[in-house]
């Protein structure tokens, strides 16, 4: 029986789909209307999702044409933008600005973690030298999510905010000192720099796809 009907409208796009190796969508679209269905209820996330990366990669890269980031680039970048967002929060005393701030903090934690876990780490850990570096941060990564679910859950006032704010703060400083020289290091000598761009370019791309679906079920 059916379980999903779609009718999507969309742009040129030829797409196989195969789960539990069952061949369950066929796809030529031209332009036009197009009727896709599947016995698979998970199938329509999963197509919606892929659809959302493709749209989102073209757009990009026409927008960002010999002007994208490498892998270590915006990395390096992402990692910048939080250490400032952790200063200013530090250094104000308004609390309702404190609380402003550690949400911008945990939204690109979670998309940093995020674009890491899926893409570059999955890739560079294939180098035997840098497979320990990653396991490590994998680790350090899951200390500061337990971090990032319990504060919001203090109750307004909390005298432990500021000293589990302070905890995440220094956990995150000491990862991305490792992960800016030894891991870095060791995948600056391990890709070449088709490479890191083609990383990059793909992280950048999975950033907007989890920040809209982020905000959306925000
Ligand atoms: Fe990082
Ligand atoms: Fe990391």
């Amino acid at each position: 029986m059916l379980l999903s009907l779609f009718i999507i409208q969309t742009f040129y796009f030829d797409l196989s789909l195969s789960v539990f190796n069952r061949q369950l969508i066929t796809l030529n679209w031209h332009n036009d209307c197009t009727v896709v269905s599947t016995q698979e209820p998970d199938v329509s996330k999963t197509f919606f999702q892929i659809i959302e990366r493709n749209r989102f990669a073209d757009n990009y890269k026409q927008k960002r044409k010999g002007e994208i980031m490498n892998a270590l680039e915006l990395l390096k970048a992402d990692h910048d933008k939080v250490d400032k967002l952790f200063k200013r929060a530090e250094a104000t005393e308004d609390e309702s600005k404190k609380h402003e701030l550690f949400e911008q903090i945990k939204l690109e934690l979670l998309t940093h973690a995020h674009i890491e876990e899926t893409i570059f780490y999955p890739t560079i850990m294939v180098n035997e030298e840098i497979k320990d570096i990653v396991l490590e941060g994998l680790e350090e990564h899951k200390q500061a999510k337990t971090l990032l679910r319990e504060i919001p859950r203090l109750a307004d006032g909390s005298e432990k905010f500021e000293a589990k704010f302070k905890v995440l703060m220094e956990d995150i400083e000491h990862h991305v000192e490792e992960e800016e020289s030894d891991m870095f290091k060791k995948v600056r000598a391990a890709f070449d720099s088709a490479q890191l761009e083609e990383m990059g370019a793909q992280m950048e791309t999975e950033k907007l796809v989890f920040q809209k679906s982020y905000n959306a079920s925000a």
